[in-house]
């Protein structure tokens, strides 16, 4: 691809600080240069993005996503999720290991990768199992699979139940160097749960998972990190009381991490009276108090990081009885714009939402792919163009991800992605924004 020039855009780093009226020129898949475009010694051989009125941000970093291949390829495929992504401003993204197979030898691990390295549009970084087919019941060869390239390791959909093994996998999760990602469900008390337990399931007559069956193995985690020095990530964080216990491990230095969706900041259980199987979710919504501390979470640091959970399926399979129905929302695409909604209601500042999609998340993956969520010089080019002002209906149709569930149909959002650059290649772009060649009048004026 030619050397790309983003001219003229507000460029927004809050991790490095900068908020500036600036220009970022891409050139051999890094940025070779950011600063005022007069600064900027004539490029004519290059495409030109007129980035005015735009922000020029690091590409997003989702730590936790489903691209369902191998194994569910009418659900995602590697490819399609990440032309999702790209969508949806994301330029690196962490694909769950609830494959078939599930990602739990090298073999596995390497196809994920070969197929991560066909020229997809974003990075994908295969997280691997903690247990062996995900049973709970013997630990995967963690280094193995380490030196195969996962970045973590987790059995999400699932809990590691017994907890020894937990203890296990977090010493070795230490050694290693690698977070164990820990989905936090006690199924005994979940079981045959498909919303919130609490009005919303009493009203509409359907079993509900009460907050105790992800409190319970939140707290028993936390306490196995103290124990073992190990790195707990605690994923799709959705309980005031999970976030309490996770403050409460920071203050005592646990080396732990958490993450929340953009769905359980801004929706609530009431979602699935309307909604139907579309806000089946697991962890489910919950109450507006619920949503509320998360906010406070996510901005006092108790929560580092947004990940989306993206889990497409099948219209066949969202449209059975409630009761049947898989867990997930397809979120890839409406991350960004549904979160602006906290940002426009004055809970969450636009710094802290873009580091908690950037370089907080990036920190956690460590420096092995190179500086990721930053825009400075030499740096690989990861960047996204957003419109922060700019209104869109969500329309699951035009979706570029093959999974249409979403509870957000017919929604309007307010600030949308208007392109995104993926290791220097420009790999999404709104229709509505023009890539032009540098007109020679142009010469000698930047
Ligand atoms: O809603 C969910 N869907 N939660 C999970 O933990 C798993 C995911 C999936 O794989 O569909």
């Amino acid at each position: 691809m030619k050397p790309l020039l983003i001219r003229d855009g507000q460029l927004f780093d809050p991790g490095q600080g900068i908020n500036e009226s600036w220009s970022l020129f891409i050139k051999d898949g890094v940025i070779a240069w950011l600063g005022k475009t007069r600064m900027m010694p004539p490029q004519l051989d290059c495409d030109v993005i007129s980035a005015q009125g735009l922000v020029i941000a690091p590409g997003f970093i989702d730590l936790h996503c489903h691209l369902r291949e191998p194994g569910f390829e009418e659900k995602e495929t590697i490819a399609t999720g990440s032309q999702a992504a790209a969508r949806g401003g994301f330029t690196t993204v962490c694909c769950m290991p609830n494959t078939l197979p599930p990602l739990d030898n090298r073999e596995t691990v390497e196809f994920v990768l070969a197929k991560a390295a066909e020229g997809v549009a974003v990075r994908v970084l295969p997280v691997g199992c903690i247990t062996r087919g995900r049973k709970g019941e013997g630990l995967v060869d963690m280094a193995e699979l380490a030196s195969a390239g996962v970045v973590g390791f987790s059995d999400d959909g699932d809990t590691v139940s017994n907890p020894d093994l937990m203890r296990q996998a977090l010493e070795l999760s230490r050694k290693l160097g690698l977070p164990v990602i820990e989905h936090c469900e006690d199924k005994s008390l979940s079981k045959g749960g498909i919303v919130n337990e609490g009005v919303v399931s009493a009203r509409l007559g359907l079993r509900g998972i009460p907050p105790a069956a992800e409190e319970s193995i939140v707290a028993r985690d936390l306490e196995l990190a103290r124990l073992t020095g190990g790195r707990i990530h605690v994923a799709h964080v959705s309980t005031r009381d999970s976030v309490e216990l996770i403050r409460r491990a920071k203050e005592k230095g646990v080396t732990v991490t958490a993450e929340v969706t953009p769905h359980h900041l801004t929706l609530t259980e009431e979602e699935v009276a309307n909604h139907g199987t579309n806000a089946k979710v697991n962890p489910p919504l919950r109450t507006r108090q619920d949503v509320e501390v998360l906010i406070e979470a996510l901005n006092d640091d108790t929560i580092d990081v947004i990940a989306t959970d993206h889990a497409p399926h099948t219209v066949a399979e969202k449209s059975l009885p409630m009761e049947e129905a898989p867990f997930g929302i397809s979120g890839l695409e409406t991350a960004f714009g549904s979160l602006m909604g906290l940002v426009y209601a004055e809970k969450v500042s636009i710094e802290t939402l873009i580091a908690r999609l950037t370089a907080v998340p990036a920190s956690i993956l460590g420096e092995k792919f190179g500086k990721l969520g930053v825009l400075e010089f030499g740096a690989v080019a990861d960047v996204v163009i957003f419109d922060p002002t700019k209104e869109w209906v969500v329309d699951p149709d035009a979706f570029i991800s093959k999974g249409r569930n979403t509870p957000l149909a017919g929604r309007t959002l307010k600030g949308k992605v208007m392109a995104t650059i993926s290791r220097g290649q420009l790999v999404y772009k709104d229709d509505s924004l023009d890539l032009n060649t540098p007109q020679d009048n142009l010469r000698g004026r930047w």
